[in-house]
């Protein structure tokens, strides 16, 4: 590895080391940084930061930070040339922090999984898939054979900054996970629904909503952030989505409207687990009182939506996590207290479980569970 990116990645992990995320520290340096002005040095050091953050427990924090991301280098290389070559007991107890095997299973796959690069998604507006694809170049299309929903995912593996294509300015396509892709279909809106997106955020899910609602009906986009729902504005006209309403809402019993909706999606805050591959220096900076935390928050946001469901509509609940606390027992919690909420399947059409958990080693994508009830 050359020592230009070594030493731009020491730097971005010296900030990190002062409390910003590495995200943010990545996105905040290399704009700055007029020597990675290109894709692929910046690409160089954001891999050589996460690498760094996949190996961190392997590491000697004596040596410099350029000497330790040099070796975590290494390790990944080796790790890619024969990953069973890392026993799982060994991935169970320095890839993941400790507390987390109380909170949830570490299949061998998983732990594997969360040591290798994440494949890069994205989700083509209906009817663009084919000609974006091929515009692009490098994209292969999802296959999914446990699922029924009619797909427009793609994974890019290609080398271009996707956000600079005329096809992603031109909104025909977002870049969203395929695990947050599913969650969309799970909701399965009707063209004339009227849905509400109550943890709407920068809007992900709430252009997937409106794009399969076909610019019939309307989809409620709320959250506790402001800031979130502006840029979902922003992304909104990107992809020329019309049939959106904005609401801010703090998650409290005091509902944003008195509307009933024919569906609503309650995409929670949660602990990000399944997103651990992608953001391995979450693993660093979650804590277990996250998780107790954050499963009130989602037991609440849950039963203060719950009134607002027309009979006969969907409620999806979904969180990109894998731990107990903040899945099973959130959709058992809320089943045994809301006899009026038949379960139903996230995928009518398929045998896909009521709830589902996606694993992260199944997909190639993040993890994320899904659990789907119907107002009797
Ligand atoms: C998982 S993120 C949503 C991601 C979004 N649905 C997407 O697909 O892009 C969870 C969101 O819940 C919001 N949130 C957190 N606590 C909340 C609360 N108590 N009430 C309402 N929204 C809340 C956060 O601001 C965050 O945007």
């Amino acid at each position: 590895m050359s020592s230009p990116v070594l030493n731009q990645a020491a730097r971005i992990l010296k900030l990190v080391q002062t409390g910003t995320p590495a995200d943010q520290a990545l996105r905040e340096s290399l704009t700055q940084d007029r020597h990675f002005t290109d894709p692929a040095g910046r690409r160089a050091v954001s891999r050589a930061v996460f690498v760094y953050f996949r190996w961190w427990r392997w590491l000697d924090p004596k040596d410099s930070l350029q000497k330790q991301t040099e070796a975590a280098l290494t390790l990944q290389e080796r790790f890619d040339k024969n990953p069973a070559s890392f026993k799982a007991e060994a991935l169970a107890a320095r890839a993941v922090p400790d507390w987390l095997k109380t909170e949830m299973d570490l299949p061998a796959d998983l732990l594997r999984q969360f040591q290798r690069d994440p494949a890069l998604w994205i989700r083509t507006m209906s009817g663009k898939g084919e000609s974006v694809a091929s515009r692009l170049g490098n994209c292969t299309p999802a296959v999914l054979p446990a699922f029924r929903f009619q797909l427009s995912a793609f994974r890019y593996s290609g080398l271009k900054d996707l956000y600079r294509t005329p096809e992603f300015q031109g909104g025909e396509f977002e870049i969203q996970d395929l695990a947050s892709q599913l969650v969309g279909h799970a909701c399965a809106p009707q063209p004339g629904e009227i849905w509400w997106d109550a943890c709407a955020g920068e809007g992900g899910k709430t252009m997937h909503l409106s794009d399969l609602l076909q610019g019939k009906g309307m989809v409620w986009a709320s959250d506790r952030s402001a800031r979130r729902l502006a840029k979902l504005k922003l992304r909104a006209a990107r992809a020329k989505a019309f049939n959106y309403r904005i609401a801010e809402w703090d998650g409290s019993a005091n509902l944003p409207t008195k509307t009933k909706f024919d569906g609503i999606l309650v995409d929670a805050p949660c602990s990000g687990v399944g997103t651990w591959q992608r953001n391995p220096h979450a693993r660093w900076t979650t804590q277990p009182q996250d998780v107790q935390e954050l499963a009130v928050v989602q037991a609440n946001l849950l039963n203060h939506v719950a009134g607002a469901l027309k009979p006969g509509g969907h409620l999806i609940y979904s969180v990109c996590t894998l731990t107990r606390a903040e899945t099973t027992a959130i959709a058992d919690a809320f089943t045994a207290a809301h006899p009026e909420f038949e379960p139903v399947s996230p995928d009518p059409k398929s045998q896909t479980p009521s709830p589902v958990t996606l694993w992260p080693h199944d997909l190639n994508a993040n993890g994320m569970f899904i659990a789907a009830w119907r107002r009797r």
